[in-house]
C-alpha cells in the first residue's frame, strides 16, 4: 500500500500505480463503513477545494461538496460561466490564483479536444492537486467508483467477463471519457473486457494499445467487437452506455445518420438473458431511459446503479483525503 499521495494530481488512473489505487479503494472502504456508523471523518478540517464546472452534474458535484463538507473542508462549486475563463481568463492564471487560496482545484471540462489540456494546465501552474472531474477523455472518479462496486459484489475480480457496450441514447453527445477509463482500468484488475460498439464509435487507437498493455501486465483480457449478443452472453458485468463518435466526427450534432442506424443497440431483458444468471448491470448515470436501456432493466434485480453512484461520494472522499491531506 502507497501511502504518499499528498499533493499528486488525479488526472487520470493511468498515471496511479495499482498500490496507490488499492489504498484509494481501502480509504473509500473505511469511510463508507465510518459514514454508516456516524464516525466523523475530519481529514480535511478547514481546507477548501474549488470545483470548476464547465458543464452539468448531479453526481460530481454532490458527491464533491457533501464529501468535503464530511470531511471538514469546504468546496467552493464554481459555474466557469460566471468565471473570468469565460472572458478568457487562462488556465495558468486560474490555477496560480485559485491553488493560492485553497488546498485542492476540481475540474469537470469535457469539450474535445480542450478538456484534458485544460486541466493539466491547470495542474502545470497549481501549488495544489488537481483533480480530473471529467475531461474528454479520462473520468478517473467514476472509474475508480466502478471499481470499488466490483469489488464489493464480485470480490475477486480476476476473469469476470465485463463488458462495456456502446448503447443508442439522444440526450446529448457524450464524452467517450467513461468507456475509455474502464477499458484502461479494469484490465489492471484481471477482468475479462469486451467492448462492443457499431462501426463510427471506435475509441482512440492509443487507448486500445494501452489497455491491451494493462492486459497483458495484469493478466487480463481485452476483446474488441461489433456483435451486442456476443458481448452480453456469459457476461458477469454489463454496462451498456451512450457515447459520441468523437473519434470519427468533431461535430457537436447530436443525432445524425450513424446514430439513427443504431438504435437496436439498447439494453433489453432479451440481450440481459444471454448473461450469467447473476450478471450486473452497471451505468454511470445520467441514463437515457428507454433508449439506452429498458426501464424493466434499469430498476430490475440486476441493476446495481444507485449503490455505484453512492460509491462515488466515498471515493471522491478519498481522493481528497489523500491527495489534499496533511502527511
Ligand atoms: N456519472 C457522472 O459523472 O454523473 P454527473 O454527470 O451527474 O456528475
Amino acid at each position: 500500500m502507497q501511502t504518499q499521495m499528498k499533493g499528486k494530481d488525479f488526472i487520470t488512473l493511468q498515471e496511479w500505480n495499482n498500490d496507490e489505487i488499492d489504498t484509494l479503494l481501502d480509504v473509500s472502504f473505511d469511510l463508507k463503513r465510518k459514514f454508516a456508523m456516524g464516525v466523523d471523518t475530519p481529514y480535511l478540517l478547514r481546507k477548501t477545494a474549488f470545483l470548476m464546472f464547465f458543464e452539468q452534474s448531479t453526481r460530481t458535484r454532490n458527491s464533491m461538496e457533501a464529501g468535503l463538507a464530511q470531511l471538514g473542508g469546504h468546496a467552493n462549486f464554481l459555474d466557469t460561466s460566471t468565471m473570468q475563463v469565460s472572458h478568457g481568463e487562462v488556465a495558468k492564471d486560474t490555477g496560480v490564483i485559485l491553488g493560492s487560496y485553497g488546498h485542492g482545484i476540481a475540474c469537470r471540462n469535457c469539450f474535445w479536444e480542450i478538456g484534458n489540456d485544460y486541466i493539466r494546465n491547470l495542474a502545470k501552474h497549481a501549488k495544489v492537486p488537481v483533480m480530473n472531474l471529467q475531461c474528454d477523455l479520462y473520468h478517473p472518479m467514476q472509474g475508480l467508483a466502478d471499481l470499488m462496486t466490483i469489488q464489493e459484489k464480485k470480490k475477486d475480480t480476476r476473469n469476470l467477463k465485463v463488458s462495456v457496450i456502446w448503447a443508442y441514447a439522444t440526450s446529448h453527445k457524450k464524452p467517450i471519457s467513461v468507456p475509455l477509463t474502464q477499458v484502461l482500468l479494469f484490465p489492471r484488475y484481471g477482468m475479462d473486457v469486451t467492448l462492443a460498439y457499431p462501426k463510427g464509435y471506435e475509441l482512440p487507437d492509443w487507448v486500445i494499445e494501452q489497455a491491451r498493455e494493462n492486459a497483458k501486465k495484469n493478466n487480463g483480457k481485452l476483446t474488441i467487437t461489433h456483435d451486442q449478443e456476443e458481448a452480453y452472453r456469459d457476461a458477469d458485468i454489463v454496462i451498456p452506455k451512450n457515447w459520441g463518435s468523437w473519434v470519427s466526427n468533431k461535430s457537436d450534432d447530436v443525432i445524425d445518420d450513424l446514430l439513427e442506424a443504431n438504435k437496436y443497440w439498447k439494453c433489453t431483458e432479451e440481450l440481459m438473458s444471454l448473461a450469467k444468471d447473476d450478471v450486473m448491470y452497471m451505468h454511470a448515470l445520467p441514463a437515457d431511459r428507454g433508449n439506452e436501456v429498458e426501464d424493466s432493466v434499469i430498476d430490475g434485480p440486476h441493476s446495481i446503479v444507485f449503490d455505484e453512484a453512492e460509491n462515488r461520494l466515498h471515493t471522491a472522499k478519498a481522493v481528497m483525503s489523500v491527495t489534499m491531506g496533511s502527511k
